[in-house]
């Protein structure tokens, strides 16, 4: 295409003009990339999700996470994108009847690129509070009765690679995964994130944030 092409398709199609590593390398046939209007982002265009949204990557992970992962991913929901095609209920609660498909590998020769592609979509970059909070004080085995028990973030996030799979994304690693200021955001009101995610809204005071986010840095200190 030459530069008037371009241009052409730029006056036409401002948003999903942008052509990158991303879209040369596969990642939009199960990624979102662009932003959608909040009208769309329904309950039935979520069940039908191949892959995590990835328009606000560059808000949410850590750049140095991402190059390690897409070199070399490892699955974060121990259920799949999608749970309720992968496990089946028993009298013990849901076991996963299939593991999920391995994430495709990013070659490393296309790691930067594909990073600042990434790093460059970041919707919601106003969400973020700034400075990100710190982490509150409290003692490992309060931090995480508080975050298993009277939070009741433990019946859909793992804390560790052994219980039985839960439909929401593994925290082992959270830490190391998403920015400081995500996390608090994400925490405190996850339907600005998303209107449709299915983590409750806890409407969390920002002390209590605090608490859960120190959960995450303490357990991400922890050799497993
Ligand atoms: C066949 C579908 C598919 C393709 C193609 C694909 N992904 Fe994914 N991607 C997924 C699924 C499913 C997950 C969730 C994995 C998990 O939770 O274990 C995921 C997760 C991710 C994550 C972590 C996000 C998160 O919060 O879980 C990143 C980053 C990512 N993909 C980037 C890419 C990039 C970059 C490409 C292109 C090089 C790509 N993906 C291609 C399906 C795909
Ligand atoms: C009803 C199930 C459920 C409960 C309870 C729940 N979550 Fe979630 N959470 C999810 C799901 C599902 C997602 C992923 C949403 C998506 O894919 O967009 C998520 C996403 C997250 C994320 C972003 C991680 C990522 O990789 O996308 C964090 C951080 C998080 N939850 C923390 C918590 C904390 C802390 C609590 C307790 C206060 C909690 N969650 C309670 C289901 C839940």
């Amino acid at each position: 295409m030459g530069l008037c092409g371009i241009l052409a398709v730029i006056a036409v199609t401002p948003i999903q003009a942008r052509s990158d590593v991303l879209e040369e390398l596969g990642c939009a046939g199960c990624h979102q990339l662009e932003p959608i209007p909040r009208a769309e982002r329904t309950l039935a265009r979520f069940a039908a999700r191949k892959g995590p949204d990835l328009f606000y990557a560059g808000s949410k992970y850590r750049p140095e996470w991402l190059r390690s992962w897409l070199a070399d991913p490892k699955p974060i929901r121990p259920a799949g994108i999608r749970p309720f095609e992968l496990t089946s209920s028993s009298e013990t609660g849901d076991v996963l009847a299939a593991a999920p498909a391995p994430h495709p590998t990013v070659p490393s020769n296309r790691i930067g690129s594909v990073v600042s592609a990434l790093e460059s979509r970041d919707w919601g970059s106003e969400l973020l509070p700034n400075p990100a909070p710190a982490p509150a004080q409290v003692p490992r085995m309060l931090a995480e009765l508080n975050f298993v028990k009277f939070k009741g973030c433990g019946s859909c996030h793992r804390t560790t690679a052994s219980g039985p799979p839960l439909s929401g994304p593994d925290l082992m690693d959270g830490w190391s995964r998403l920015q400081p200021a995500f996390l608090a955001a994400y925490i405190a009101n996850p339907q600005n994130w998303d209107p449709v995610a299915p983590m409750p809204g806890y409407a969390l005071q920002p002390i209590e944030v605090g608490k859960l986010m120190e959960y995450l840095r303490l357990l991400s200190q922890e050799a497993r």
